[in-house]
């Protein structure tokens, strides 16, 4: 009855009124003064924010072009997120080096992603925290070992692979076969990751290979494209096709994985053979032992599936096509084909290791135009474009910019590598770039990342890009087969460059 009587005055409207009013204005001011100290950027519609400037566009290709007008750090307003766009080298240094522990959180957890993870954690995805650290940690240190003191077990698995590739060449030469290399390439780097990290090897191209290769695809896919049940999560309970091929792909990798694991724990691997999965079960005992319960749930079952299969799905895509994009380049430009026959020719005797008549994955010093080549592949192709988004935690001042908590952080690892003022001619693809001894000045180059969230896979892929490149230009030349077009370097873009399916020839050198 009060309460009736109350709303009935009219000096309860007018004090409502005048309260929300002020309310308003007063967050909209404020709003608007915060704004005026952000970085700058194109105005956004009212709900679809700044979509209209990137759809239909590749999103590295469409920032790139909104750089031209805002400048090297600028804003917008995507699907409800306010995103802060970074597209040079001393802007990416500034926010996620100078300012690392802020910028290196992760973006809010998708539906997609919530599912994949379950209750356990991962490395990709986890905000940057005492448990990522500890996972990292344990990472690193394992691959640091395989790459320097332990090397002589990822040396034995890299000279297997290498004598597979050669064979594989070589069968498809002799019956004269013109072939689309992905998968050949795909599965040297497979096995070369699954050996190093779980001690698996895909005899052939074959169904179990082929299987892994798709749900790692589905995987990728939906994280990357967003689920329509990442838009409008209820939809999860109805019979979604992508959604439901989605879960069954999750179930067949979580079974994989879990027998994976299952196989580790009952026959733990001798010293010197010992893999990520070998070491992380030592220290997930060790943590039980110590009845250290933080560390024992740190290293549950769970969460070692989720990071190793993150490391052998993740590393296999980036690697294979960076090796494509080596070769469709060099397909282009064959005088880099003999300038790198020549150099392998030459100093091959003078590095530590000559097995196979290979250069050693070991010695990439030695062969400095080899080098340079990759590096130039992986500057012009960029395979990730914009890397994996960021967020910072808490509000901060970048350059004199005001930037709120919780935005989403893209570096535009595409506007980098082809920055006008920095890559003469920049996309143009000239190895020589890397090859000035003289050069004092920093590159504007970062395929790998930068700071706490940089590729924990970045030294193995690098040697398995190497060695599979060597195997190649040291036997064969390659080329089109007779009557086609040079192979297109335009990409077929997501949010990673891959090149469009092409085949080669192989002539005997
Ligand atoms: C040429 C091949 C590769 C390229 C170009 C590449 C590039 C990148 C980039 C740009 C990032 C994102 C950094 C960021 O968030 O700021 C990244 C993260 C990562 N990469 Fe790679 N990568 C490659 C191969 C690999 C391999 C072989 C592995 C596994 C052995 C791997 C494991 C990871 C992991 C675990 C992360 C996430 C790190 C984190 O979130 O803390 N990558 N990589």
């Amino acid at each position: 009855m009060f309460v009736l009587y109350i709303i009935t005055l009219d000096w309860f409207w007018t004090v409502l009124l005048f309260t929300l009013t002020f309310y308003l204005t007063y967050s909209f001011s404020k709003d608007q003064e915060k704004r005026q100290l952000m970085p700058p950027g194109p105005k956004p519609w009212p709900v679809i924010g700044n979509l209209p400037h990137i759809v239909g566009q590749d999103l590295h290709i469409a920032l790139l072009k909104l750089s031209k007008n805002f400048g090297k750090m600028f804003w917008l307003k995507l699907a409800g997120e306010e995103v802060l766009v970074v597209n040079n080298m001393d802007a990416a240094v500034a926010c996620f080096v100078r300012q690392g522990k802020i910028f290196s959180g992760r973006p809010k957890k998708s539906k997609s992603v919530d599912v994949m993870l379950g209750d356990g954690l991962d490395i990709v995805m986890n905000d940057l925290s005492p448990e990522l650290k500890f996972h990292r940690k344990i990472v690193h240190s394992f691959l640091a070992s395989q790459t320097n003191s332990g090397k002589d077990r990822l040396e034995r698995i890299l000279l297997r692979e290498a004598d597979s590739f050669q064979e594989t060449l070589r069968n498809l030469h002799q019956n004269k076969t013109c072939f689309d290399p992905k998968f050949h390439v795909a599965r040297v780097v497979a096995n070369v990751l699954s050996q190093c990290i779980l001690n698996h090897r895909f005899d052939d191209v074959d169904e179990e290979f082929h299987e892994q290769l798709r749900i790692v695809q589905d995987i990728v896919d939906n994280i990357e494209s967003f689920n329509i049940v990442d838009i409008f999560p209820w939809l999860e309970h109805l019979p979604i096709p992508s959604w439901r091929r989605y879960l069954k792909s999750l179930e067949k990798k979580d079974r994989w994985i879990f027998n994976v694991i299952q196989k580790h724990r009952e026959s733990p691997a001798e010293s010197g053979h010992k893999d990520l999965v070998d070491l992380m079960l030592e220290h997930q005992k060790a943590a039980i032992e110590k009845n250290d319960t933080k560390q024992t749930n740190l290293l549950k079952d769970t969460n070692i599936g989720h990071i190793v299969h993150e490391l052998f799905g993740g590393g296999i895509e980036s690697t294979t096509m960076s090796i494509l994009w080596f070769i469709l380049y060099l397909i282009r430009h064959p005088e880099w084909q003999d300038k790198i026959y020549e150099e392998i020719q030459t100093n091959l005797h003078h590095g530590t290791d000559t097995k196979n008549d290979l250069p050693s994955a070991f010695d990439r010093g030695s062969f400095p135009i080899l080098e340079a080549t990759i590096k130039e592949t992986l500057r012009n192709a960029c395979v990730l474009p914009i890397g994996f988004p960021h967020r910072n935690t808490q509000e901060t001042e970048l350059n004199g910019y005001y930037i709120p908590a919780d935005s989403m952080v893209i570096m535009n690892i595409w506007a980098i590598h082809h920055d006008e003022e920095e890559w003469e001619d920049p996309y143009s693809f000239k190895p020589e770039r890397f090859l000035d001894p003289d050069r004092r000045t920093r590159f504007s180059y970062l395929p790998f990342g930068i700071g706490h969230r940089v590729c924990l896979g970045s030294a193995i892929a690098k040697m398995s890009i190497f060695l599979f490149c060597a195997c190649l230009v040291s036997k064969y030349k390659f080329t089109v087969p007779d009557g086609e077009g040079l192979p297109d370097p335009t990409p077929n873009a997501g949010l990673s460059n891959r090149p469009k399916p092409f085949s080669i020839k192989l002539i005997e050198r």
